[in-house]
């Protein structure tokens, strides 16, 4: 039996049609994954859904009641629940503050009932087996927090149906797992999901059935059981769709990057180097410290002992702004927080760092600028409609893009990038990772941090995998597979050495 049935949905903005007669059909006791590229409209139908944003045409109808207008007060009140792609949290309130924004417990003089909440949302984290204190203030809390936290929300009231756009971004594999735990647990109590997800393995691992859409057409519907992750790419992409090997090995120049023990909060002697035209991944669970080594070359982190040399000259500031000087670039994990300027425009958003690198210049040269502007879209194949627009009009991967070319404009001859294909659909992927690759083949120094092996095996020359603020190991490009990364990366290595 179904619980949710859109018929025929349409949708345009500003007289572009993104939904042209969408239908999607939810079963009691399903997880559905909605699948497509970036911009094909999968967020736009849950806002539309969770009435978010209205639609211009369609109908809907959840649990046997047809909605005409769906407000998010009263489709909440039927029982859907939304995580949204960007969180919605707010950082100056607690923990369980943000559970209970506008349906907090009273007692009949309307006194907040403060003491019954908190240990209703221990009870939950408990549940859900993350550690979050629920008096914490959201500002103290890791992204992998707030993401749970956020997700906790939706599991609080009891909805009938939860939407989940991208919950994963942020949370490290054994939260991964914990959460689809608690996902399936639901399920066999017939709760209904919707998933979207850009990540194959874990939409193999969890749904039950798909719908895929493409420029805002339904494409097909189907069980996941009956297809793989190469027909599911084909069916978003379309014919071009291309999964081949693209890593070749080239000749590398001279040392690039040194980094020599580099020691900071989360990290400890460090000592790496990477060559002109080399891609080299660091890869590591959450707090392995991978990252936080980029941001410290970056100069975003401070370091309490070390050296770090570009063309073998040593840094002798530590600082974002000498960092970028020096020539290194960085495109931060975690957009919302790090990258979004959401009161620009596109066109601010992609031209911030260069104009922090040339700001003693009188003059902003908006044609070069546009001119520039319109090569990034196609190169890395941007769905915006006006520059103009503001940057929270484009969907979440077309963001990422636009953050990517921020960092391409600088020119730098480093470049970190950390978590780069976060949101992105797997047809852009592939033209990221060519991107890369070509970048590096004109003589970029490329260091990329991500937990995607399969990322890492189509770009790297090597691999550097931390454990535990450590660097534990350099892998070579013949040598990294899935397997091997993981034993380094959870350092199971040596415990069978012991
Ligand atoms: N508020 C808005 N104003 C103008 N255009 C919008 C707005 N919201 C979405 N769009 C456009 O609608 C289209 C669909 O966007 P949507 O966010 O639904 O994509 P998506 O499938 O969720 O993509 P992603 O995988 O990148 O998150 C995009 O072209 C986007 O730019
Ligand atoms: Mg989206």
């Amino acid at each position: 039996m179904s619980i949710l049935e859109m018929r025929g949905i349409c949708k345009a903005f500003s007289g572009v049609e993104v939904l042209k007669g969408v239908d999607l059909t939810i079963e009691k006791g399903e997880i559905h994954t909605i699948l497509g590229e970036n911009g094909a409209g999968k967020s736009t139908l849950m806002n539309i859904l969770t009435g978010v944003l209205p639609m211009d045409r369609g109908s809907i109808v959840f649990d046997g009641q047809t909605i005409e207008h769906p407000t998010v007060p009263l489709t909440e009140k039927l029982g859907i629940a939304f995580v949204h792609q960007e969180l919605n949290l707010f950082p100056t309130m607690k923990a369980y503050e943000n559970l209970f924004l506008c349906k907090e417990y009273t007692n009949k003089f309307g006194m907040l009932k403060k003491r019954t909440m908190i240990e209703r949302a221990q009870a939950l984290f408990d549940e859900m087996g993350v550690q979050i204190d629920p008096i914490a203030l959201v500002s103290d809390l890791s992204m992998g927090k707030k993401q749970l936290l956020e997700i906790a929300k939706a599991l609080l009231f009891d909805a009938k149906l939860l939407i989940l756009d991208e919950p994963t971004t942020a949370l490290n594999n054994e939260e991964i797992d914990r959460l689809f735990e608690i996902l399936r647990d639901l399920r066999g109590k017939g709760k209904s999901f919707i998933f979207i997800s850009h990540k194959m393995p874990e939409i193999f691992s969890l749904c039950d059935r798909y719908t895929v859409l493409r420029n805002g057409e339904f494409v097909n519907q189907g069980n996941i059981a009956d297809t793989d992750a190469e027909a599911l790419a084909r069916m978003m992409v379309g014919s071009s769709y291309v999964n081949s090997d693209i890593y070749r090995r080239r000749e590398l120049g001279e040392e690039a990057l040194g980094i020599q023990g580099l020691t900071g909060n989360g990290f400890s002697n460090v000592t790496l180097s990477a060559k002109k035209g080399e891609i080299l991944a660091l890869t590591g669970l959450q707090g392995s410290g991978s990252s936080e080594v980029m941001q410290a070359v970056f100069g975003s982190v401070p370091v309490d002992a070390g050296a770090i040399t570009v063309f073998g000259r040593t840094l002798k500031r530590h600082g974002i702004h000498a960092s970028m000087k020096a020539g290194i670039s960085m495109l931060p994990s975690n957009r919302k927080e790090n990258s979004v300027v959401p009161d620009m425009s596109i066109h601010e958003n992609m031209f911030l760092s260069e104009h922090t690198l040339t700001g003693s210049r009188q003059h902003i040269f908006k044609k070069a600028e546009k001119k520039e502007y319109g090569e990034m879209k196609t190169l890395l194949n941007i769905k915006a409609a006006d520059s103009e627009n503001a940057v929270t009009s484009l969907s979440g991967g077309n963001q990422q893009k636009i953050f990517l070319a921020r960092w391409l404009c600088t020119g730098g001859d480093i470049m970190l990038l950390d978590n780069p294909t976060q949101g992105i659909d797997v047809g852009s992927k592939a033209e990221i990772y060519q991107l890369i690759l070509k970048l590096a083949e004109t003589g970029k120094t490329i260091l990329i941090n991500t937990l995607e092996i399969n990322e890492i095996q189509k770009m790297a020359d090597r691999c550097a995998v931390f454990y535990d603020g450590k660097l534990l190991k350099i892998l070579d490009h013949d040598e990294i597979d899935e397997h091997t990364v993981m034993m380094y990366s959870t350092n199971a290595v040596q415990a069978m050495e012991e």
